[in-house]
């Protein structure tokens, strides 16, 4: 099959671009390797920033400036500018296209109170902002004439001399590798907080896959360090109760009722105030029991829900238990301001790409924005990008390549339990690469995921059957999985200071001098990752300075 723009994943970024690359006249698909209503973007449920009227409580300027303070210093601030002023324009657009935003009394769109944020700026739809735009989304994509591929899982970039050419996807209805050609290509397929598995927030399959792969095609990427854990997840299985619950004024309190803490601080913070207090032997809860009923019905009806399935309790009467868990990843593939990247005619958008809007640090309710603001220039430039080139040949060694390796993964004799392995590296990265790190315990979970790495080999499919076989796309999964653990812990490592979500507990403070700096992975050969570190200047600008700081074979 050939199309003009393919992208991969369909988030809010992946529909944004698939969007506006139709719009600007390109045959477009879309390759998704589950249900759309997986995706991160499906659970961020709490909202979207935009400053929808400018009064003397906010202005576009104090939404930049809340999420330049909220990064620590380390990010893009000329990109921030430029999304932030369209924020506005994104909500409206949006709602144009059919998303049922909640109102005030006076009919206009109403806005919550976040984390980090000095204005109430949030706009939602009660605790499942995410799922109705995706599902807005989704159907207009399909009415202008987006192709949507849905259990199509991506594998990797095809080039022909060095140039883009299409990608290797694995079909799952019966586990062939095909390949598709195209002119360009936007990878939005998400980030890697699923590789804490048991500790996350993401679906399992949230192990970033397109990272691996730009990784293997030659693409940079930066800040892998950056993991946001989100403060307040159940306690029984890591799922996500939005920060729209404080947002509406639930509280933080321990075994004794006692509130300990500030509930609005950013998640960084408030995830370390949260580890901190349960290290010293105290159990956390969030409290809904002073709020009306009405109220949680009409605005968190999602958060009660969850707690009633997730862990049996009635939030209008019970504490609910909850633990920070990973939830959102920063880093990923580095990009141009444009969304280009290393490799010409490949584009990325949303949580697998670094925009450099987060740097150390993410805002709630920044990423749907991210996703929308930046997904949309993706579209546009990978359409641009498109209409001038013609297509190139596959080279159809790449196919035979993916093909002998998933045959290999499905008929050979399984000697290890993949769902124990997940779970270990889930746990032990939780553990030791954290929201709490060391050099002591990033080097025992750098050991821990060579070890893994050293097994991977004996992963096979137990059932042999082809037709949607779960086994053989956990197993592509967690190669992946590997190789980022290994870029994030490798960058952890290398990071000697505290800045936004990376917390050295031997090196406490944020260190400008060495550290006001980008940190970058690439692929030397097939198995070396190196890292450098660029330093990074207030308005956007990449000093290219770069310094080798180690590089280790994966
Ligand atoms: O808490 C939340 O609703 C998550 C939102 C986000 O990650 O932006």
């Amino acid at each position: 099959m050939l199309y003009d723009v393919i992208v991969v994943g369909s988030g809010i970024a992946g529909l944004h671009a698939a969007l506006f690359a139709k719009r600007a006249g390109c045959h477009v698909a879309v390759l998704t390797k589950s249900n759309p209503f997986r995706s991160n973007s499906a659970v961020a449920s709490g909202g979207i920033n935009a400053v929808i009227n400018v009064n003397e409580y906010d202005s576009v300027e104090r939404h930049v400036s809340d999420t330049f303070d909220g990064s620590d210093g380390l990010a893009n601030l000329g990109n921030i500018r430029k999304m932030c002023a369209q924020a506005p324009e994104i909500v409206q657009e949006l709602q144009e296209m059919g998303v049922g935003f909640d109102t005030d009394e006076e009919g206009a769109i109403a806005q919550r109170p976040f984390g980090g944020a000095s204005a109430n700026r949030t706009c939602y739809i009660a605790d499942r902002t995410g799922s109705a735009i995706v599902q807005t989304l989704l159907m207009q994509c399909r009415n202008e004439g987006v192709h949507i591929l849905a259990n199509h899982k991506f594998l990797n970039i095809c080039s022909f001399k060095e140039k883009l050419s299409g990608v290797t996807v694995l079909r799952r209805r019966d586990s062939q590798v095909i390949a598709f050609a195209c002119k360009s290509l936007i990878l939005a397929g998400g980030g890697y907080a699923g590789i804490f598995r048991g500790h996350s927030t993401n679906a399992q399959e949230s192990s970033g896959d397109v990272i691996a792969a730009g990784l293997r095609a030659g693409l940079r990427l930066s800040n892998m360090e950056f993991v946001q854990f989100h403060p307040t997840t159940l306690a029984t299985n890591g799922s996500l109760i939005s920060e729209a619950a404080r947002g509406e004024g639930a509280y933080l309190v321990d075994e004794t009722g006692t509130r300990f803490t500030d509930e609005l601080q950013t998640r960084d913070k408030l995830s370390r105030a949260i580890t901190e207090h349960m290290r010293e032997g105290h159990t956390v809860y969030l409290d809904f029991r002073h709020l009306d009923e009405a109220l949680i019905d009409a605005k968190l009806p999602s958060a009660r829900k969850m707690a009633l399935n997730g862990a049996g309790i009635d939030i209008t009467t019970e504490l609910l238990p909850i633990t920070p868990s990973a939830h959102y990843t920063i880093g990923g593939i580095w990009t141009r301001d444009d969304t280009s990247t290393d490799m010409p005619g490949v584009f990325a958008c949303g949580e697998c790409a670094v925009t450099g809007v987060h740097g150390a640090n993410r805002l709630g309710g920044n990423s749907l924005l991210e996703g929308a603001y930046f997904g949309r220039m993706s579209g546009i430039e990978a359409a641009r990008y498109a209409r001038r080139r013609e297509f190139r040949p596959i080279d159809y060694r790449d196919v035979d390549k993916e093909s002998r390796r998933v045959e290999l993964i499905l008929d050979g004799d399984n000697l290890y339990n993949i769902n124990a392995m997940r779970k270990n590296l889930g746990a032990s990265l939780f553990r030791d690469a954290g929201v709490f790190r060391s050099e002591e315990t990033l080097s025992s979970a750098l050991e821990y995921s060579h070890y893994l790495m050293g097994r991977k080999h004996g992963l096979h499919c137990i059932h042999k059957e082809r037709d949607n076989n779960v086994e053989l796309a956990s197993i592509l999964e967690f190669e992946n999985a590997l190789t980022i653990a290994e870029a994030m812990i490798l960058s952890a490592l290398k990071r000697k200071e505290s800045r936004g979500v990376h917390y050295r507990v031997d090196y406490p403070e944020r260190d400008d001098r060495y550290f006001n700096a980008a940190s970058y992975i690439k692929l030397i050969g097939r198995d070396y990752l190196k890292i450098s570190f660029e330093r990074v200047v207030r308005g956007g600008l990449w000093h290219h300075t770069k310094k080798v700081l180690a590089s280790i074979k994966v």
